[in-house]
C-alpha cells in the first residue's frame, strides 16, 4: 500500500519532482507514521507561516541537532569491517582461551585509526594506527585494543593525558605545534624508541591494509591445568608491510583525505578480503624476573632471538559495515574485556587502559553502549546491570540482586578456573619500574636504526625528522632534539644536526 507506482521525474517545468518509485517505501516519522512530504513545510498558505504542528519538520530539525555524538577523545578518525578469525595452529597448551583452541573460528570486529588528529583528519598524517579487535567468543567479548607499533611512547598512565595533548592542538592558537611535540618527546626520553619508529617508513602507512598490528602490550595467557605465560601479539599482513613517503603522503593528504578509509571499503567491496597472520611472543612465567629487559615495560620489544614468534591463527575481514555509524562509530573497544585463559600483566599503561575506556564509552554513547550491536556479546549476558537511559534489552530477573533464592545468577571462581594474576606486595611508593639489565631509553632505538633499517631507510628517517624539526621546532627545544637523536645513534644524531643546519 505504501509503495509510490512512478519512478521520480522533473515535472515539464523542470520546477518540481514528481515523486514515486516502483519498489521505494514511503517515507514515514520515526514512529513509522506516513509522511505527506518530503519537501515542504506545512504553512498558512504558499507565502504564509509556519506551523508548529508539522511535526515532522520539528522531527527532522530536533534529530539533526542531535545527530552527533562526542568523537573519541584520541582515534577519533578511523575504519572498520567486521571479519572471522580462524586459529591454524594448535597452542592450547599455552591458553585455554575458547577463541583460541584449534580449528576454532570467531566472528570478529576490526577499527583501524589515527590517533591525534579530528574525525575529519586526513588519514595520510604521520601517526600511530590504532589496531583494535572484537572477537565475539563464546566466553564473551575478547577486545585486543593495540596499534600498528609494538612499542609507545610513555611507560607510565598518567603521562599519557600529557602526552596526547602535547600531539593535539594548542590552547591558545589551536594549532598543532611541532615544538610542542618535541618538547614532550626530548624531556621523556622513554620515548625515543616508539618516535625512532614513527620517523621511519612505518610511521605512514601505505593504507590500513598493509600494516601490521601488535598488542604492544605484554599479556597473561593461563592454559588448562592453570600454567601461567607472558605473551606479546604480532598481527603480521598478508598484504605485506608497505608505506607513503612523507612526500606522497603531504600529497594525498590534500587531494584525498579519506584515502585510507576508501581502500579498506573499496577493497572488502571488490572482494578483496584483507587478513592478518596472528603470531605471538610466548615467554615462560618465570623468565620475567631475570629478563634482560623488563618485559612489561611498553617502551621495549622482546627481541624475536629471545623469544620466537609462533603461529597462532589468521584474521579476515569480508564485511563492510551496513551503516558507519552503527557499527564503527559506535564501536565500543576496551581492553579489559578480557576472557578466561587471558588476563592483564603488570603493565601499569595497561594497568590504567583498563579503567579509561569502559570510562569513556558512557561519555561518549552512554551507560547501554554494550547493548548496541557492535558490541553486543554473542555469549549469554547474565549480568547484574540495570536501568539506565536507552536501555532495551529487559533484566533476565525479576530480582535483580546477588546472592539470591530465586534463580539470579552466581558468579562461581571454581567454573571460572585459574585467575590470570600474580603475587604483588611491598610498600606504596611512586616510582618507575625496578630496573632490569639491558633496561635503558635508547639503546633499543638504536638497535632499529643501525641493524634493522638499510641506507635508504636510514637516509629517509633522517629527513623526515629534519623536515619535522624544521617545521617551527625552536631553540631550547631543538637543542634537545639533537641531543636526543645522538642518544640513539651518534651519527645519525650528527646527521640529523647538519640537515636541520642546511635547511
Ligand atoms: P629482528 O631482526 O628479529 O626483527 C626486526 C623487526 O623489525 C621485524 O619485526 C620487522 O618487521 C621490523 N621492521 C622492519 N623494518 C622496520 C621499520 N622500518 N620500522 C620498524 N620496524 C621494522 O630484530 P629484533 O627482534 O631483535 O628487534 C630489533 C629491533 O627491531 C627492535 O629494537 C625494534 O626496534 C624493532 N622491532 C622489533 C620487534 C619485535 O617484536 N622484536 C617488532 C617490530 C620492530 P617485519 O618482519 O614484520 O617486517
Ligand atoms: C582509544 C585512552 C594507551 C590504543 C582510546 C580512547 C581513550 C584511550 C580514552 C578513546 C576510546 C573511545 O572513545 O572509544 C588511553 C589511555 C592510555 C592509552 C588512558 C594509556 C594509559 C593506548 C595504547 C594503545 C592504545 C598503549 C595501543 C597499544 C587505542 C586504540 C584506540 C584507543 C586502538 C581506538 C579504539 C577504537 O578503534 O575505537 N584510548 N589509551 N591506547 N586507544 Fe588508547
Amino acid at each position: 500500500v505504501d509503495v509510490a507506482t512512478r519512478p521520480p521525474t522533473l515535472s515539464d517545468d523542470g520546477r518540481t519532482i514528481v515523486t514515486g518509485t516502483p519498489q521505494v517505501p514511503r517515507t514515514t516519522s520515526n514512529a513509522g507514521i506516513p509522511v505527506e512530504s518530503d519537501e515542504h513545510s506545512l504553512t498558512v498558505g504558499p507565502d504564509g507561516p509556519i506551523l508548529l504542528q508539522d511535526h515532522y519538520l520539528i522531527e527532522k530539525m530536533a534529530q539533526f541537532n542531535r545527530e552527533r555524538v562526542p568523537e573519541r577523545v584520541v582515534h577519533a578518525k578511523g575504519s572498520g569491517a567486521y571479519g572471522v578469525f580462524e586459529v591454524t595452529n594448535d597452542v592450547s597448551q599455552f591458553t585455554k582461551a575458547d577463541l583460541f583452541q584449534p580449528g576454532k573460528r570467531t566472528g570478529m570486529l576490526a577499527r583501524f585509526s589515527t590517533v591525534a588528529g579530528e574525525q575529519g583528519s586526513p588519514d595520510s598524517w604521520r601517526d600511530p594506527r590504532g589496531f583494535a579487535l572484537k572477537f565475539y567468543t563464546e566466553q564473551g567479548n575478547y577486545d585486543m585494543v593495540g596499534n600498528n607499533t609494538p612499542v609507545f611512547f610513555v611507560r607510565d598512565p598518567t603521562k599519557f593525558q600529557d602526552f596526547i595533548r602535547s600531539q593535539k592542538r594548542t590552547a591558545d592558537s589551536g594549532l598543532r605545534d611541532h615544538d610542542m611535540q618535541w618538547d614532550f618527546w626530548t624531556l621523556s626520553p622513554e620515548s625515543a624508541h616508539m618516535v625512532t619508529w614513527l620517523m621511519g617508513d612505518r610511521g605512514i602507512p601505505k593504507s590500513y591494509r598493509y600494516m601490521n598490528g601488535y598488542s604492544s602490550h605484554t599479556y597473561m595467557w593461563v592454559n588448562a591445568g592453570g600454567e601461567k605465560f607472558w605473551v606479546k601479539y604480532h598481527f603480521k599482513t598478508d598484504q605485506g608491510v608497505d608505506f607513503l613517503t612523507q612526500d606522497e603522503a603531504d600529497e594525498l593528504a590534500g587531494t584525498d583525505g579519506d584515502a585510507h578509509r576508501r581502500d579498506l571499503f573499496e577493497a572488502i567491496k571488490r572482494g578483496e578480503h584483507p587478513s592478518w597472520t596472528l603470531k605471538v611472543q610466548i615467554m615462560p612465567f618465570e623468565d620475567a624476573p631475570g629478563y634482560r629487559f623488563n618485559p612489561f615495560d611498553l617502551t621495549k620489544v622482546w627481541p624475536h632471538g629471545d623469544y620466537p614468534l609462533i603461529e597462532v591463527g589468521r584474521m579476515r575481514l569480508d564485511e563492510n559495515p551496513e551503516d558507519y555509524f552503527v557499527h564503527i562509530e559506535q564501536a565500543a573497544f576496551e581492553p579489559s574485556n578480557l576472557v578466561p585463559g587471558i588476563g592483564p600483566s603488570p603493565d601499569k599503561m595497561l594497568l590504567g587502559r583498563l579503567f579509561s575506556y569502559p570510562d569513556t564509552h558512557r561519555y561518549r554513547i552512554g551507560p547501554n553502549y554494550a547493548q548496541l550491536p557492535p558490541n553486543r556479546p554473542r555469549a549469554q549476558v547474565n549480568s547484574y546491570a540495570k536501568d539506565g537511559p536507552m536501555r532495551y534489552t529487559p533484566a533476565h530477573v525479576s530480582r535483580p540482586y546477588a546472592p539470591n533464592s530465586y534463580g539470579g545468577p552466581a558468579a562461581d571462581v571454581r567454573s571460572y578456573g585459574d585467575p590470570a594474576g600474580w603475587r604483588a606486595a611491598g610498600e606504596m611508593v611512586r616510582e618507575a619500574y625496578a630496573l632490569h639489565r639491558d633496561d635503558d631509553d635508547f639503546g633499543q632505538a638504536g638497535t632499529l636504526v643501525r641493524t634493522v633499517l638499510d641506507d635508504t631507510q636510514r637516509e629517509r628517517l633522517v629527513a623526515n625528522v629534519s623536515g619535522h624539526l624544521g617545521d617551527g621546532v625552536t631553540r631550547p627545544v631543538l637543542d634537545r632534539a639533537l641531543q636526543y637523536w645522538r642518544h640513539v645513534d651518534k651519527a645519525l644524531g650528527d646527521r640529523i644536526a647538519a640537515a636541520v643546519d642546511s635547511e
